[in-house]
């Protein structure tokens, strides 16, 4: 089995607002977090790493014998767990202190697109747009924001992003946010449609998930 990694971004500036959306920096708190993530996957992975050493020794062997340097180099690559994150500021900063690791930024990873309401606290929305708020709050599934996205946008999106963390053979750490988790997380865990706008998706938190032939299994590990 090999792990994937799920964790929303340190926390922004807008966090520390209660502001949604928006392509704020990360805090001094949201920094700490992203050097303890650093840290977490450096370590975490490199057992991962020598186990598929071991496993692989005689067939690594073979390969690096018939193609040379361009044996070993496929080597490296295949042991080498992948960092995705969003294109938004908060998780490329998050995943900076990462080192050693490659770095890919999927769109499909950005939070729910607020729309209309980007930039506002719940607060604001509630007292400007009352029916806004009031039919968000009867079905946040499907409710989608005034030119933005609904949690099925949100899943439809992701579906690429699904089929490519199931293809992948190397860890992934994957460095996104509270909704695209919600989904993600959902996906492997198992669990109903209606009950991804509401699963907890503290930030500070990793889950990880192994993915092995009898199931899935979880754990988490809560760094701050
Ligand atoms: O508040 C952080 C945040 O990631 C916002 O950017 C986003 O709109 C929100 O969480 C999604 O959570 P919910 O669907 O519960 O509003």
């Amino acid at each position: 089995p090999r792990p994937i990694l799920l964790t929303r971004h340190g926390e922004s500036l807008y966090n520390v607002r209660g502001r949604i959306g928006g392509d704020t920096a990360i805090s001094e708190t949201g920094e700490l977090y992203a050097k303890k993530l650093a840290n977490f996957v450096e370590k975490r992975l490199k057992n991962e790493k020598a186990a598929s050493i071991q496993m692989g020794t005689d067939l690594q062997h073979l390969i690096e014998q018939s193609l040379g340097e361009l044996g070993r180099a496929g080597r490296k690559i295949g042991l080498k767990a992948i960092i995705w994150t969003s294109t938004l500021q908060r998780t490329i900063l998050t995943a900076s202190p990462i080192a050693g690791f490659p770095k890919i930024q999927w769109r499909a990873l950005d939070e729910i697109n607020a729309g209309v309401c980007d930039g506002m606290t719940y607060e604001e929305i509630k007292k400007n747009m009352p029916e806004e708020y009031d039919s968000r709050k009867k079905d946040k599934l499907r409710y989608r924001y005034p030119r933005g996205e609904s949690y099925l946008d949100v899943i439809q999106r992701l579906e690429p992003v699904i089929i490519e963390l199931e293809r992948q053979r190397a860890p992934v750490v994957v460095v996104s946010h509270q909704a695209v988790l919600r989904a993600l997380y959902a996906y492997f865990a198992d669990r109903p449609l209606s009950e991804i706008p509401h699963i907890e998706m503290p930030l500070h938190t990793i889950i990880e998930i192994q993915m092995g032939v009898t199931g899935v299994q979880e754990k988490r590990y809560k760094l701050m």
